[in-house]
């Protein structure tokens, strides 16, 4: 079976998380040898990166430390793809330009757009361009809604903050060849058909 590497992306409560698990198991029914994988990763790597979300740091710091993890993320994406495996990552490069694009702008103030251009340069060399990326688009008063009573939000969380993430997210699939917007209001069965059929056209398989 094909190697491939495919990315999920969303603001947060777009219900990614939760569809990891029936899409690996259709993939593997369809004879794939899935490799599932996230980011920020679960690695000191990826524990640097979670030990700024509590703190107030510089957001540029902030936006290196994700590109940190990722460039190592990448080998390791690499080397499953060399072993014939279909790798998906719950969030990848695309999340950095979204949401540090975000972040720039509300902390910095100037365009999102301006940090997003500069965010896709500086991200090139430890990247890998995904087969196909699934963006979960939804309206964020449904994804906070969805996220519940969690007492304290992370610092992505607030409703201004992932508006700008969204349009930073449509931004970029406007402008791409590999990334399918599919509609993350839907109930759960609805979207992971809509994501199976994307995969399926993408790769020329049945599932
Ligand atoms: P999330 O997918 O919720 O991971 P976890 O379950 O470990 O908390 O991602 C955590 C937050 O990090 C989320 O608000 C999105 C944000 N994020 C970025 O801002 N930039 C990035 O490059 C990545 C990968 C995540």
């Amino acid at each position: 079976m094909k190697s491939g590497f495919i990315t999920l992306e969303g603001i947060d409560g777009c219900g990614k998380s939760s569809l990891t698990g029936e899409l690996v198991k259709r993939l593997a029914a369809a004879g794939f040898s899935v490799e599932l994988t996230l980011e920020p990763t679960r690695t000191w790597l990826g524990d640097a990166v979670r030990r700024s979300y509590t703190e107030e740091i510089n957001p540029y710091t902030e936006a290196f430390l994700f590109l940190a993890d990722r460039a190592t993320h990448t080998d390791l994406i690499r080397k499953k793809m060399a072993e014939g495996k279909l790798v998906i990552s719950d969030r990848y490069s695309d999340s950095t330009v979204a949401y540090q694009a975000a972040l720039l702008q509300h902390k910095l103030g100037g365009d999102s757009r301006d940090y997003m251009k500069w965010l896709l340069e500086i991200s090139q060399p430890v990247i890998l361009k995904p087969d196909v990326t699934l963006l979960l688009d939804i309206d964020p008063e449904k994804s906070l809604a969805r996220l519940g009573n969690r007492t304290e939000l992370e610092k992505f969380e607030n409703m201004e903050n992932l508006r700008q993430v969204r349009q930073n997210y449509l931004d970029l699939a406007a402008n791409s060849d590999v990334i399918h917007v599919i509609d993350a209001s839907e109930s759960k069965d609805v979207v992971l058909e809509a994501v199976i059929g994307v995969i399926g056209k993408n790769f020329d398989v049945k599932l």
